[in-house]
């Protein structure tokens, strides 16, 4: 089992990478716990490890609470759902919420334990890609309002993350690849190794091989905990976290969300790297090999934008930008950034003409 401590100033915790589901409960044993203990999870997922739920159930003496998946449930509703739950189970603050699933009861769970009698223990086992490479660490805990992504959160650590590349098994194959394109920022941002590595194991890595997720999880969780552990409340490097995702969102909204987060953080990539191109002059080998990769990786490299104008104004609207549109671009090769590049809206209608929209 790997191992990682991610440090913070309200709290540091544990993070566990293991192929062996049964050593979390060798890890639960280690920390001192008085109180009753509550499993949260959503419906697919409880439906899918219905077994290892019960295991989890009988091994740590937990009861089990099932909201209703999808975005749309990321919702105070659902959170005064889990109160109601722990407020007739008794739950008080010594309990311990465990959040299994993917990034949104990560961020719901989270959220809840974050605020329920002003903080209790939080333990979160992420298993989609996603979540497992990205959103089980940093914090970030809270749900949508009023249509608003992620309107309404906090910033909450858990007592431990634990990571087990199983449960990725029973992913189908497009929630695979929304995580595949994460895993492509986290190449381009970080080193020419780490986005070689990429390329090299692609194959590897669709295939589910545990050895190679296993490194790139770790990989992906310690570029981001270096990132959160110098800027926990993001106001400033953690912006290196959204490159690819002015476009990527812009993307997001403008297709009604049926191109999913992560192929359209890949294809905000692309469109991020051409500006790159254009403003600091990279060499075009770099958008040629990313783009290829992405193909190799099953995702779109191109998306036809109908209306620019109203695309522009996503961007403008992005709760990233303030009166200046702002990028993360590379000003040379992989892991080389700067965050907060201004860019005009014709350098952008340029390079989504160059890019993703040819
Ligand atoms: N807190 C952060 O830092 C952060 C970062 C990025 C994204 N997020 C949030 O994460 C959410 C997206 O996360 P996600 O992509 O994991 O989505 P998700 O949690 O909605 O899961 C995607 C789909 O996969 C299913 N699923 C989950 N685990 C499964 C498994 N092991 N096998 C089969 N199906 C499974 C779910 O039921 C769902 O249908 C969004 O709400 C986003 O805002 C948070």
């Amino acid at each position: 089992m790997k191992e990682m401590t991610v440090k913070s100033t309200i709290k540091n915790y544990k993070v566990y990478i293991s192929n062996n589901l049964n050593e979390f409960f060798d890890v639960i044993k280690t920390y001192e716990n008085n109180g009753k203990i509550f499993l949260i999870t959503e419906d697919i997922v409880y439906k899918l490890y219905k077994d290892t739920i019960k295991s989890i159930e009988s091994k740590v003496n937990c009861s089990t609470f099932c909201f209703e998946n999808g975005e749309e449930n990321k919702s105070i509703d659902t959170v005064k759902k889990i109160y109601d739950f722990l407020l007739e189970n008794g739950a008080n603050r010594e309990s311990i919420l465990i959040g299994l699933g993917g990034g949104l009861v990560g961020d719901i769970v989270g959220f809840t334990a974050s605020t329920y009698m002003r903080g209790i223990k939080f333990i979160n086992i992420p298993t989609t890609m996603l979540s497992q490479i990205d959103s089980c660490i940093g914090g970030k805990v809270g749900y949508n309002y009023n249509g608003v992504k992620n309107l309404i959160g906090n910033f909450f650590n858990p007592q431990f993350v634990y990571v087990c590349p199983h449960f990725l098994d029973t992913l189908n194959d497009k929630q695979f690849k929304d995580g595949l394109g994460e895993l492509i920022k986290y190449g381009v941002i970080d080193s020419q190794e780490f986005y070689d590595y990429i390329r090299n194991n692609y194959k590897d890595i669709l295939m589910k091989d545990k050895d190679k997720l296993i490194y790139v999880i770790e990989k992906c969780l310690n570029i981001k905990k270096n990132v959160v552990e110098q800027d926990f409340k993001d106001t400033g490097l953690r912006n290196i976290l959204n490159f690819g995702h002015t476009v990527g969102h812009a993307v997001e909204i403008s297709s009604n969300f049926d191109i999913s987060h992560g192929e359209a953080v890949a294809l905000g990539t692309l469109t991020a790297l051409k500006i790159s191109e254009h403003k600091f002059n990279i060499s075009t080998d770099i958008y040629n090999s990313v783009e290829d990769l992405i193909k190799k990786l099953g995702l779109h490299t191109t998306c036809k934008i109908n209306d620019y104008s109203s695309f522009i104004a996503t961007i403008r609207h992005d709760k990233k930008n303030d009166d200046k549109i702002r990028f993360v671009l590379i000003y040379g090769s992989f892991g080389d950034y700067k965050i907060k590049v201004e860019v005009s809206e014709d350098e952008i209608l340029r390079a989504l003409k160059e890019s993703i929209d040819k």
